[in-house]
């Protein structure tokens, strides 16, 4: 069953390791992530982007897949299906559709909107038993079209949303989605730090997991990060196998080409990434 996010990630924060929100594309990247999980004794996010919702045709086609596979995977560990950027009018739709967990993006709004809107979606999550996410100062990127320093937030802001009573709250400290540019200035540590002086025990999340180097990672969760974004990563490793795959003939050989087949080294090459992710998260065996 489905759980929300708020007890994984309150033991994670307790315990000083953070749980990963692996995002999903289709059958095969649920399969590799939740098998990976129950195989590591690990918690598990999994993230689904308004954009990955519509090409998997729509949210309750995700929350079926999702849950048929906890039941015929035989999955135990904690599992949470969260909204990933979530506009106001998706988070609706996804907790309609059975979604454990949102993520209510309103780091674009100014401040008293994204207040405004927050405070529904927290009444509505505390009588649905699902974790919210909100989110203060925009992570920049690739997935919005630009590429750049990402946004610092303002440590003030991040403690005016935390109060409203969210589960977790992203800030932005210079992290983006994507790959990070050759001059990118690192993680801004100095504003980590001054959000988790004033927000205490709310599990903070890293987004744009992707190629953020180990060092950076550990230190994030030294200060208060429970909870790591990962998407990019998993996309190039998964392309990366299914190219070797191909150019060496492998889909001409005998039925090589058959789904099963060709995306089997993919499908692998994911579960080899959230394994090291977890491993370096610190989540391996706090099922
Ligand atoms: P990456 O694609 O950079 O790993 O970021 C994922 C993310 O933050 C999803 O919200």
């Amino acid at each position: 069953m489905l759980v929300s996010a708020k007890e994984m990630l309150e033991k994670a924060k307790a315990g000083h390791y953070a749980v990963a929100q692996i995002n999903i594309n289709n059958l095969e990247w649920t399969k590799a992530v939740l098998t990976t999980a129950q195989e590591l004794n690990s918690p598990v996010i999994l993230g689904v982007s308004e954009g990955a919702g519509k090409y998997m045709t729509g949210y309750k086609t995700v929350v079926g897949m999702v849950n048929g596979m906890l039941e015929e995977l035989n999955i135990t560990v904690p599992v949470a299906l969260h909204l990933d950027h979530g506009s106001y009018e998706g988070c609706l739709k996804c907790i309609e559709a059975g979604f454990s967990s949102i993520m209510f993006d309103g780091s674009h709004y100014p401040i008293e909107e994204n207040v405004a809107k927050t405070t529904e979606l927290v009444k509505i999550c505390a009588e649905k038993g699902m974790s919210l996410e909100a989110e203060v100062g925009s992570i920049g990127g690739e997935e919005d079209g630009v590429i750049g320093r990402g946004e610092c937030a303002d440590p003030q802001e991040c403690k005016q949303i935390a109060d409203l009573g969210v589960t977790m709250l992203a800030a932005g400290i210079g992290n983006i989605h994507g790959k990070y540019p050759d001059n990118w200035e690192g993680l801004s540590f100095e504003t980590l730090d001054a959000v988790q002086k004033l927000t205490g025990s709310m599990p903070l999340v890293l987004h744009g997991g992707t190629g953020i180097p180990a060092d950076m990672i550990k230190k994030s969760i030294e200060l208060g990060v429970s909870k790591i974004n990962v998407n990019t990563e998993c996309q190039w490793s998964f392309a990366a196998a299914t190219r070797e795959y191909i150019e060496a003939g492998k889909d001409k050989e005998g039925k090589g080409f058959d789904p099963r087949k060709l995306l089997a080294p993919g499908t692998a090459a994911i579960k080899a990434t959230v394994k090291d992710k977890m491993e370096l998260f610190g989540s391996v065996g706090k099922a």
